[in-house]
């Protein structure tokens, strides 16, 4: 039994599938009964799994323990990782990949249908559809499966009605139909007691067509990578010699053979393939679901992430997208905030856009959101910091996908399907200016710099900055400082306090202490900024502009003591929800170019050590 991994795709024999059911539709059994029937399975596991059925006083040898023993199966009973299960018949070989039924692991469902080209959907026939089937269907119609088989199983347990199957089928098709699912073959059948899985079953005579097994034989899945242009993302740049440079990569789409015109993205360039290589020697042609090493008849720029195109029908390029956006974490998405997006081996800074809307994958709605929770699916717009090559997830589900990364914690926290390039990431350009921020620096006789002041309400950042600005330009430097308070009454006053308002509080202002930098300005800013990623936003904003991070440290009893405006106390009574170091948290820098203690430290001394390092960095 080889690995799936192993397995090449392009093999016509081959077929993924995922199966999908609610908890005790019996996913686990009809996947254990195709093994056994199609005696995949080792004759020593089937007398241990005879052993427990008898223990267990079943009549019939119960299957799901064949499934059940091979992965960790949750206390619950319920399957919480994708597993994936290798089995073969002589017309045709399966990759198939089994996911939880329960409502709570989306992710691990989009996981699996990732690379399936079929789903099987499990209905229990005295249920009929449910709550799940809806949300399965609409993901796996999502994630861009066009063939579903609806196992209705359990026939036996309503005495093989047909009546019963047809009012299922019905129903099914209506909500089929409604998501854009049209290939759906129903077949009524027991995976306990092997009727209609592989075997066809004396109690259908109603039914005229396939088993499951001879459906899944013989349907016809469009190959959808294969019949696309050329796409490979580069894995690798090889040089093991100094006569020898080739880039490695796996073939996502399409096929490649010496002597053909390719076009590396996002450059542009073209070049010409020279040798198509692999461990087992040159080939004439390869083709989707290999790995190769190129090589190219001249020494173009190649390196990892980018992507190879047929030279005719190259992918697109662009920096920004809409996206169905499914997330997959705890914590949730928030607009604005700095992530990494993943496609293809092409890593880039990213923020995700309100969502436009949220889809409740029960009933279909779209609902409005300001953010995605924990396996949640909305369409946003998503930006990025470079242009990236893509095609539609629709036209090909290996360049039009990606995922979404923690910064901090390099977690994958979302994952998502690209609709389409916005039209603006193509038509907004930089417009080249004459009066670069050299020339401002050169007229003002002092560089820009950005200083930015960040500690709890009432720790004292404003005093200190206000300090520091007298002193700034009293030495005749033009500063400007950006206070909280101030810019709430104005720019930011649509924003409140919710995590996601002060990540997107922290980005406006960031981007205006850029310009304000740009301008030649030093720029101050006095916020409470309670998030290290938005902190480090800002500094990447910023870009290679002086950027002194002034950590005010003010323990929380002592600034509630101060309480200057009377918000802690307001906060203490319940008045105020979401204050910071009350019921809404605060993330002290690690690294902070200056970093005071106000208890220690009198304002004005605080105020001097802040100018002593503008001095030091030679900003003044
Ligand atoms: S930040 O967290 O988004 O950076 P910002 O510095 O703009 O906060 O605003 C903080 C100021 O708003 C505080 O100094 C305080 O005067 C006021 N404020 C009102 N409500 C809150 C709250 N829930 N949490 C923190 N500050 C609040």
């Amino acid at each position: 039994m080889s690995a799936p991994e192993q397995l090449p795709d392009h093999d016509h024999g081959l077929l993924r599938f995922l199966t999908c059911g609610s908890v005790d539709d019996g996913k686990s059994t009809l996947i254990g009964r195709l093994l056994f029937d199609t005696k995949t399975i080792l004759v020593d596991t089937l007398s241990a799994i005879e052993k427990t059925s008898a223990k267990r006083g079943m009549s019939a040898v119960d299957l799901s323990l064949l499934t059940d023993g091979l992965q960790a199966e949750r206390e619950q009973g319920i399957t919480i990782d994708v597993a994936y299960r290798y089995f073969g018949t002589d017309r045709r070989t399966f990759i198939v990949a089994d996911t939880p039924g329960h409502e709570q692991y989306t992710r691990n469902m989009v996981t699996g249908a990732s690379t399936a080209s079929l789903a099987v959907i499990l209905i229990d026939a005295r249920k009929g559809v449910l709550t799940q089937t809806r949300r399965h269907s609409y993901l796996v119609s999502l994630l861009g499966i066009r063939s579903v088989v609806v196992a209705v199983n359990k026939m036996d347990l309503v005495d093989w009605s047909q009546d019963r199957f047809d009012d299922i089928v019905a129903e099914y098709g209506e909500m089929a139909a409604a998501i854009g699912l049209t290939d759906v073959t129903a077949i009524p059948l027991s995976a306990l007691l092997g009727e209609n899985v592989v075997a066809t079953s004396g109690h259908t005579p109603w039914y005229a067509g396939p088993t499951l097994l001879d459906h899944l034989e013989t349907v016809e899945v469009a190959n959808e990578a294969g019949a696309r242009p050329l796409r490979m993302w580069v894995q690798s740049v090889v040089r093991p010699s100094l006569d020898f440079r080739g880039v490695a990569g796996l073939i996502a789409a399409g096929d490649v053979r010496p002597g053909q015109r390719v076009r590396v993205l996002p450059s542009g360039v073209e070049t010409t393939v020279a040798r198509v290589v692999t461990l087992d020697g040159d080939l004439a042609l390869a083709v989707a679901g290999q790995s190769v090493t190129l090589t190219f008849t001249d020494e173009v720029d190649v390196s990892r992430g980018d992507l190879l195109c047929a030279a005719d029908e190259p992918a697109g390029v662009a920096d920004q997208f809409e996206a169905d956006v499914v997330w997959m974490h705890e914590q949730p998405m928030l607009p604005g905030r700095p992530y990494l997006v993943k496609i293809g081996t092409r890593t880039v800074g990213a923020s995700i856009g309100h969502p436009k809307y949220r889809v409740n994958v029960n009933t279909l709605e779209h609902l409005a959101a300001n953010t995605l929770e924990l396996n949640e699916i909305g369409v946003c717009n998503v930006s990025l910091d470079r242009p990236v090559p893509f095609d539609p997830y629709s036209e090909l589900r290996d360049t039009g996908s990606f995922i979404v990364i923690d910064r901090l914690t390099n977690n994958t926290v979302g994952a998502g399907m690209l609709h389409f390039a916005l039209r603006r990431s193509h038509n907004i350009h930089w417009q080249a200016l004459t009066v670069d921020r050299a020339a401002r620096a050169e007229l003002k006789r002092h560089r820009p710099a950005v200083v930015w002041f960040t500690g709890l309400s009432g720790s004292g950042k404003s005093t200190i900055a206000n300090l520091v600005e007298a002193r700034l330009h009293a030495e005749g430097v033009h500063t400007y400082l950006l206070d909280g308070d101030n810019v709430r009454h104005g720019l930011n006053r649509d924003l409140g306090f919710t995590e996601a308002d002060r990540v997107e509080n922290i980005r406006r202002v960031a981007e205006v202490a850029a310009l304000m930098a740009d301008a030649g300005l030093v720029v101050l800013v006095s916020f409470i900024s309670p998030f290290r990623a938005e902190r480090r936003m800002a500094r990447e904003r910023v870009g290679d502009v002086q950027f002194v991070e002034v950590y005010v440290d003010t323990p929380l009893h002592v600034a509630e003591q101060r309480d200057p405006k009377g918000l802690y106390a307001k906060a203490r009574r319940g008045e105020l929800a979401n204050f910071t170091g009350i019921d809404s948290p605060y993330e002290p820098p690690e690294h902070p170019e200056v970093h005071i203690d106000t208890v220690a430290l009198a304002a004005a001394d605080a105020a001097t050590a802040v100018f002593d390092r503008l001095r030091a960095d030679g900003v003044v």
